[in-house]
């Protein structure tokens, strides 16, 4: 039996993040050829993951630009993924998440009769505008995709839902395998700022931010609080690693610039900020990865938007939703920085979101679906 050509397209930071342990994995196993695809929707921040991983795309469709629309980056991926599928013609596409690369991904596989695969398939918050764009953008994904590697129950369920359920697989999330490869004891940051950091007398407050729900006058909010939180505990180091987006760059250096105690720095390799989580005292961030990441970790979450597509670590008491405005944020964070016995219910490592074998296990469905494999694989257990 010949190899299955298995192509992974991806464009942005998380994704590279989540689908280059996979990419990994698919090339290591004999019943597989690996080829991999990147729109690179994102530049700087797909490099430096790549780059982490030591992963060479086969092809590079190079469309980011600054202040980039929706349609623009649709537009220009279906059409580079378009010319790449007609010239590799692999057996399955595999594509991640809900960006626009994620969708212009599934929509030129189908347009070629190429079967998808969808990785972290089933996350739903049943709200069209939030997070926009990107619920729809999953939901059609999954109206497209003939295989789904869900990461939790929860998410099987949701589907289920939708009455998709043929080709559905329970598997853990790929970011906790990748965390498992990047967390190490003596770590030393290239961001030589986070090298002098106390993290044990000091509390270390990590933020990221910079999803487009959040522009305006939500994003204006959380940095009126991440401010005050700064001024009202001397004790509180506040690392936000802002995002490239100019959009983010305004606001953040608008609202937060010229704090003794608030350190603005570019964007962190992944196995920077894995590490520095590791090390940190609070997550307070907007990112779904970071949701995923630090209950593993054992850090509380404050969730800077309105709801979660990821409810599992709320359930486990590790994240809390602390919505967009200023004085909700403010008092949320307040307690955790105060109140000892509420920082240690939430301060407890869980797993619902895999046990590092979320990659095995994808490879696995794959040569089953194929044939290439007598068994399906185990489910994920954990969630
Ligand atoms: C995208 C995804 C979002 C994901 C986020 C992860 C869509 C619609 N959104 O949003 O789901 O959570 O990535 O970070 O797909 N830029 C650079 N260099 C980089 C990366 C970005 O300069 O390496 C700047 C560019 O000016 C670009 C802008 O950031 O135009 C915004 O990037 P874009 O991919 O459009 O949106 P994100 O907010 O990053
Ligand atoms: N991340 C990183 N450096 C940073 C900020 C985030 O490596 O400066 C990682 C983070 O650990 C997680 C992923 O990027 O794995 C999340 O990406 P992002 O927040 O951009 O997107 P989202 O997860 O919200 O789609």
């Amino acid at each position: 039996m010949s190899a299955i050509r298995v192509m992974t397209v991806f464009g942005t930071r998380p994704e590279a993040i989540k689908m280059a342990p996979l990419a990994l994995e698919l090339s290591r196993r004999p019943e597989f050829e690996a080829l991999c695809c990147v729109t690179a929707q994102h530049r700087e921040m797909l490099d430096s993951v790549l780059e982490i991983f030591r992963l060479k795309p086969d092809f590079d469709l190079n469309i980011m630009e600054p202040r980039q629309t929706l349609s623009s980056i649709t537009s220009k991926c279906l059409l580079g993924i378009e010319g790449v599928l007609q010239t590799a013609r692999p057996d399955l596409v595999l594509v991640h998440g809900d960006t626009s690369t994620t969708f212009a991904g599934a929509l030129a596989s189908f347009y070629q009769k190429i079967p998808v695969g969808h990785v972290e398939a089933g996350l739903r918050t049943y709200d069209k505008w939030s997070p926009f764009p990107e619920e729809m953008n999953r939901k059609m994904v999954g109206a497209i995709a003939d295989l789904h590697f869900c990461p939790t129950r929860a998410n099987r369920d949701n589907l289920a839902r939708e009455n998709i359920t043929s080709g559905v697989f329970l598997t853990g999330n790929t970011v906790i395998d990748a965390l498992q490869t990047t967390v190490v004891k003596d770590f030393t940051f290239a961001e030589d700022i986070l090298n002098h950091l106390d993290y044990v007398n000091q509390k270390v407050v990590l933020v990221t931010c910079h999803r487009r729900e959040n522009y305006g006058r939500p994003m204006e909010q959380i940095m009126t609080a991440l401010r005050r939180i700064a001024d009202a505990f001397p004790q509180v180091e506040l690392v936000y690693p802002v995002h490239l987006s100019p959009v983010v760059q305004e606001v953040a250096h608008k609202y937060l610039d010229g704090h003794p105690r608030i350190h603005l720095i570019a964007p962190l390799s992944v196995d920077e900020m894995h590490n520095l989580m590791a090390r940190c005292y609070l997550v307070m961030t907007d990112s779904g990865g970071l949701q995923e990441e630090a209950p593993a970790l054992g850090k509380p979450v404050l969730v800077l938007r309105r709801e979660t597509e990821r409810p599992e670590a709320v359930r486990a008491g590790t994240v809390r939703l602390a919505g967009v405005e200023n004085e909700a944020i403010f008092s949320l964070a307040r307690e955790l920085l105060t109140d000892r016995d509420a920082y240690a219910a939430m301060a407890h490592a869980v797993n619902p979101y895999g046990d590092g074998h979320a990659c095995r296990r994808i490879a696995d469905a794959i040569a089953w679906h194929f044939g290439a494999r007598s068994e399906p694989p185990e489910e994920f257990s954990g969630s």
